[in-house]
């Protein structure tokens, strides 16, 4: 197996599925999800990683003393599978030194605005209460800053409506076809 990656989720997994699925449709070559990590038990990701037969690993912070703590033990877990990059999909919390340090450059996120614009939880409505015009999806590399690192893809979202459920569908269908693209390019790059 050429490549392999994680994906860390929280929540829905609407992102870690399109990765899945981009997978098994052969459109990222040589690439394998070795395992979804989710910091949420319960969260219909697991459903969904489940039915792509991946392995799941979730677990409590709370059960953990530290972030350190629980950091050291997923990058445990990913070195021992051999995983060699990381895509956060919808985790939903800020990566800590242990992470950063045994991945720096081996770790994407996404984010559903035109970053630096609008950085943080809540990007879609903080940019539709602005009243922007062009919304759109970044993937970028992760470091200390919150969504601050390297640009590596960007998709612009024009949307000038009032309904940001209508909105939020867009920007989440663009989101399902740049991750697996940014994922293809960033391999192109590492060879
Ligand atoms: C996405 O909009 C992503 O950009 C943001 O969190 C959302 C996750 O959605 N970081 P899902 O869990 O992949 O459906």
């Amino acid at each position: 197996m050429k490549h392999r990656i994680a994906v860390f989720a929280s929540g829905n997994g609407s992102n870690f599925e399109a990765i899945a699925n981009a997978v098994e449709s052969g459109e990222l070559g040589d690439c394998r999800i070795m395992l979804c990590v989710c910091d949420k038990p319960g969260a219909y990701v697991i459903e969904r990683a489940k039915r792509h037969n991946i392995d799941t690993l979730v677990f409590k912070p709370r059960d953990f003393e530290s972030k350190r703590d629980f950091e050291k033990m997923i990058a445990d877990k990913l070195d021992s599978l051999g995983v060699e990059l990381i895509c956060l999909a919808g985790y939903m919390r800020i990566i800590g030194e242990e992470l950063l340090e045994r991945y720096r450059g081996r770790m994407i996120n996404i984010h559903p605005a035109l970053l630096p614009a609008f950085p943080g939880a809540h990007a879609i409505k903080d940019a539709f209460e602005y009243g922007v015009k062009v919304y759109g999806v970044t993937i970028h590399h992760v470091n200390e800053e919150v969504d601050g690192g390297k640009i590596i893809a960007q998709e612009a979202v024009p949307y000038s409506g009032n309904d940001i459920e209508e909105l939020e569908a867009m920007i989440h269908k663009t989101e399902h076809k740049l991750f697996p693209a940014a994922i293809k390019e960033f391999f192109k790059n590492e060879k």
